[in-house]
């Protein structure tokens, strides 16, 4: 494949994205779920890397996420849940990463990230756990082009959506302007993904919702149903 790395935010026209996690395929036949899933119009993909010290889980690496660029153009969003993303943030840039986003709980340096992100012509998203309020992110909402309000705690795929974060995407999105991009994620299936739709989320991670389905390319219409009846065009 041969698409250059950059911010994919500005090109994903449409209102509402929808954002396959690979933490949940088949890990046997990622290739081919990868094609199903574009088929069925996932507009990119997202990784959840995992180090086992922020969140108590091991996921990928930039190893996979490099098979992963040579395999397919889509826009690839890396999500961090590690303890150190200063560390690991060149080293996924430099697999393929389109966009990263990082967790604000794990920075005391915010700035120096999106900064970094930003002179290599990457999308650049925070995100903040469920216990973590929305202050923590509001001095840096302006600098950003996606904010992804977690909908479980970080950790693990096939966990059960918690609606009390439906206020929270409401909160964040009322510091976003209509460009920035609000992404939610954590057991989202179409009908919390309506709901998130309805408080203002545009981008809809899932994992155990589509790679989980008897039926992929059932599961990714019903997604983009229920996104579609929610965010206005
Ligand atoms: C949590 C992970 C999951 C994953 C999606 O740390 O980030 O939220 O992306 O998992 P599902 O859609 O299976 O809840
Ligand atoms: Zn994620």
């Amino acid at each position: 494949m041969n698409r250059k790395p950059a911010n994919p935010w500005g090109e994903l026209a449409g209102a509402a994205l929808i954002a396959p996690s690979l933490l949940a395929c088949d890990f046997t036949r990622v290739g081919k779920q990868i094609d199903q899933v574009i088929a069925s119009g996932a507009e990119l993909l997202h990784l959840d890397v995992m180090d086992g010290h922020f969140v108590p889980n091991l996921s990928v690496g930039p190893a996979f996420l490099e098979k992963i660029r040579g395999y397919t153009d889509r826009p690839l969003d890396v999500h961090l849940m590690v303890t150190d993303p200063a560390y690991f943030l060149e080293q996924f840039a430099e697999a393929g990463a389109d966009s990263i986003t990082f967790h604000v709980e794990a920075t005391n340096e915010p700035e120096t990230l999106i900064a970094r992100l930003r002179k290599r012509g990457l999308g650049v998203g925070i995100t903040l756990r469920p216990g973590t309020p929305v202050e923590t992110i509001k001095p840096l909402a302006a600098e950003v082009d996606l904010v992804l309000v977690m909908t479980v705690e970080p950790g693990y795929g096939g966990q059960s959506f918690m609606p009390e974060m439906l206020a929270k995407v409401a909160e964040v999105r009322g510091l976003l302007k209509p460009h920035q991009r609000l992404e939610v994620d954590g057991g989202i299936h179409p009908q919390s993904a309506r709901r998130c739709a309805e408080n203002g989320a545009d981008v809809f991670v899932a994992g155990e919702n589509i790679f989980g389905s008897k039926d992929i390319v059932t599961a990714m219409q019903a997604l983009r149903e229920a996104t579609r009846a929610g965010v206005t065009e």
